[in-house]
Formats: C-alpha cells, sequence, structure tokens
C-alpha cells in the first residue's frame, strides 16, 4: 500500500476515494448525442444522482463530457473505458473530475499514475489488484464484477487486501445492488441500470429519474444502516 502520504499519487487517490463514496451509486452511461447527455444528466439531477461515469464507447462522448461540465456545474462526471494515453489527455481536456478504465494493460500503469487528474483503475484479479497497488493506487473498480464471482469476491477479496476500496461493475442491477454497497471494502458500485441506452434512445426520461430516485433512497439506506 502506498504509504506516503505526501505522494501526489497518494493524494489524488483519496481525491478518488472522495468521489466515490459521494457518489455512491455510480450511472454508468453511453450516449449518442449531446442532447442526450443533457437530458440524461437532467434526469439523473431530478432523481437525486449527482455523478456520472460517462463512457468513451461513442464519437460524441469527449463534446458531451465538455458540455456536461460547462452547463451542468453540480454535476460530478467521470470519463469512463479509458484505454489509451490519448484518451487521457482528452478526457483531461474535456474537463471530467475524474477517469475511470475497465482493466490497465502494463504500459497504462505508469500513464494512470502520472495523470494529474484522480483515477479509478480497473483490475479482475487478486494479481492485477496488487500489481495496481505495488504502483501506489489504493483504489479499483472491480471489473467485471458479477461475472467474477459477485459478492463472494469481494468478502474474499478483504481478508487478503482489506486496506483496498472498491467499486463494484458490471452486471449489477437494481436488486442485488443494495447487497453489495453493504460491504465493507464497497466504496461505490457501478452499473448502467439507471440509464440503460434503450430508455435514453426512446427518450424515457421519467423512467431514469424514477431510477434514480430508488438509487438515491438505496444510497440513503445504506448511509443510515453503516452509521
Ligand atoms: C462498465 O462500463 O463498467 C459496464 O459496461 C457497466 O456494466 P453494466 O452495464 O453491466 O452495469
Amino acid at each position: 500500500m502506498n504509504s506516503d502520504t505526501s505522494s501526489p499519487l497518494y493524494q489524488r487517490q483519496q481525491r478518488a476515494l472522495w468521489l466515490l463514496r459521494a457518489a455512491g451509486i455510480l450511472p454508468i452511461v453511453t450516449v449518442d448525442s449531446i442532447a442526450q447527455a443533457r437530458a440524461m444528466a437532467e434526469a439523473l439531477l431530478r432523481g437525486g444522482l449527482r455523478s456520472i461515469e460517462l463512457t468513451l464507447r461513442t464519437p460524441i462522448a469527449l463534446a458531451a463530457m465538455a458540455a456536461l461540465k460547462r452547463e451542468f456545474p453540480e454535476l460530478i462526471v467521470g470519463a469512463g473505458t479509458v484505454l489509451t494515453r490519448d484518451q487521457i489527455a482528452a478526457a483531461e481536456q474535456a474537463g471530467v473530475d475524474f477517469l475511470v478504465t475497465p482493466g490497465v494493460s502494463a504500459g497504462m500503469l505508469l500513464p494512470l499514475a502520472e495523470c494529474p487528474l484522480p483515477v479509478v483503475p480497473g483490475a479482475a484479479t487478486p494479481s492485477e489488484l496488487l500489481s495496481l497497488i505495488e504502483h501506489g493506487f489504493c483504489i479499483a473498480k472491480l471489473f467485471p464484477a458479477a461475472a467474477i464471482g459477485g459478492i463472494a469476491m469481494l468478502k474474499a477479496l478483504h481478508g487478503p487486501l482489506p486496506a483496498l476500496m472498491l467499486c463494484p461493475t458490471g452486471g449489477i442491477n437494481e436488486t442485488d445492488a443494495a447487497g453489495y454497497l453493504a460491504q465493507p471494502n464497497v466504496a461505490c458500485i457501478g452499473g448502467s441500470w439507471m440509464v440503460p441506452r434503450a430508455w435514453l434512445q426512446a427518450g424515457e426520461w421519467e423512467k431514469v429519474s424514477a431510477s434514480a430516485a430508488r438509487a438515491r433512497a438505496m444510497i440513503d439506506a445504506a448511509r443510515a444502516l453503516a452509521s
């Protein structure tokens, strides 16, 4: 674990942890247009969620990030699916608050550790998590969470890696989200169930708002239980 608390990476990891804890549940959104991104942000904010991960999976993603940061100052925007050095730079340029990756290749370890933004690097195995810890990370996205064991995997990791905080993502839905949130090594959970692409494409903003409001209630209930 990174014990040098004055190192810039340690500070950025603490900020990433703070951002994830503040989110509690992070909607993972893929948008096809800026208009869709705006309507999605409004719907999520109406439901009580203030943080998103916007994936770099569509050509419009970077422009959408920049527009959301300009037009919704209260919205925390993470860039998701960051796979390359160029994407790190482009997301930074778009003004996002943090970066998320689904995994980390050997060549991306250093660029992510040196990136001036808070980073939530992805990992799926104990060895990948240990490699992240060795490079100074103390928070990671556990992906694809459900496929690699879900809550049982989180419980198993907590024994040998008690200080590591995780954001499980991938295959989580409204039914099992509360069980994930209750794990001591979970800072936040990510998922697209509040913002399925079909709803965004059909303009079903009331459904997005209602799902966000149910997620908000789940976060508040988990906090009340923990306090
Ligand atoms: C991700 O990018 O983390 C996943 O696509 C989100 O997974 P989900 O769609 O299964 O929630």
